[in-house]
């Protein structure tokens, strides 16, 4: 166990199964009742001992390494101050921080969110810190809505803003083609088109009950059926095109296209790991980037060191 040992975490995308919305709370949040999904799209966080504190990124070609946030102010180095500060040092210790993303940036994914737990487990190591669990579950949900769910990974319902996360069975093995965009949409202009939209809606989100049962069944048809987004007419209204892609992936032999999150990645539910390969090949040339992937996956965890 070398001091000059690295870590690297693995934290996956996020795809929101059921996504009700309610009307913005006095915080300017909005309540959601929402059905998380983890994916095997990752990103890497490598951590090693270092005197200062540096972020890198190395993205895969699909992702817009320009889309990231600059030095000082993305959520790892927001993720490393509130471990610090959380574990009582006087000072923040250094770290050589090295993230491989192949999570879509500004994609609906939780990609940042992703970063972020990653980070704070490979930190914690790192650092000896020993964060006890639901420490670090509270600095998560502090560094974003999404965040939690990132550490937990597998299939889980959200409540709250989306922090309040209750991990549920899912005995099934989900395939989806993952369509990306070249150009990321913003979460908050996404919600603001929302309030634009409905601005009488009610103070409940839609229950993602449906969805919940559908996954206990462990059948695709009938999860087909009880996919649901509420800000899909939002993402739709910004971006027109995502409409005509959402429509192709389904006449392309989908059970059901749909955007994730806020957009703009549209996500397609197939029968299994054969069709969702046909579905890629038919939209090879639609966005960014066409993968395919299952679900549900692990939370951050860690691949490698001590
Ligand atoms: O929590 P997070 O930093 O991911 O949220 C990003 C932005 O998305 C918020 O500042 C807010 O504008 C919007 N948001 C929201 N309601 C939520 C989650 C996010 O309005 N439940």
């Amino acid at each position: 166990m070398s001091e000059h040992v690295s870590v690297t975490v693995r934290a996956p995308a996020k795809l929101n199964l059921h996504l009700g919305v309610g009307a913005p709370r006095p915080d300017g949040f909005h309540p959601l009742d929402t059905v998380y999904h983890a994916i095997g799209i990752y990103d890497d966080v490598t951590v090693a001992p270092a005197a200062e504190f540096r972020v890198i990124f190395e993205t895969a070609d699909y992702v817009d390494g320009q889309a990231l946030p600059g030095r000082g102010d993305n959520i790892v180095d927001r993720a490393a101050a509130l471990l610090t500060a959380a574990a009582g040092l006087p000072r923040q210790p250094g770290a050589d921080v090295r993230i491989r993303k192949d999570i879509p940036v500004a994609g609906g994914m939780a990609g940042g969110s992703a970063d972020g737990a990653a980070a704070l487990v490979a930190l914690d190591r790192l650092w000896r810190l020993e964060t006890p669990d639901e420490e670090m579950l509270r600095l998560a949900a502090e560094l974003g809505s999404d965040v939690p769910f990132a550490l937990y990974g597998g299939t889980a319902h959200g409540t709250g803003r989306g922090e309040l996360v209750e991990p549920v069975d899912d005995q099934g093995s989900w395939w989806w083609v993952i369509v990306t965009s070249t150009e990321g949409l913003s979460t908050p202009a996404v919600y603001r088109r929302w309030d634009e939209l409905y601005p009488d809606a009610s103070l409940t989100p839609l229950s993602g009950l449906a969805v919940l049962e559908a996954i206990a069944s462990g059948n695709p048809l009938a999860l087909a059926r009880a996919m649901h987004n509420d800000l899909e007419a939002a993402a739709f209204d910004l971006r027109p095109d995502l409409e005509r892609r959402v429509a192709r992936g389904e006449a392309a032999g989908a059970l059901r296209g749909m955007i994730t999150g806020s957009g703009p990645t549209c996500v397609f539910l197939c029968g299994g790991a054969a069709e969702a390969r046909e579905v890629a090949g038919e939209l090879r040339a639609e966005g960014a980037a066409v993968l395919v992937a299952s679900g549900p996956v692990a939370g951050a965890h860690l691949v490698r060191g001590w």
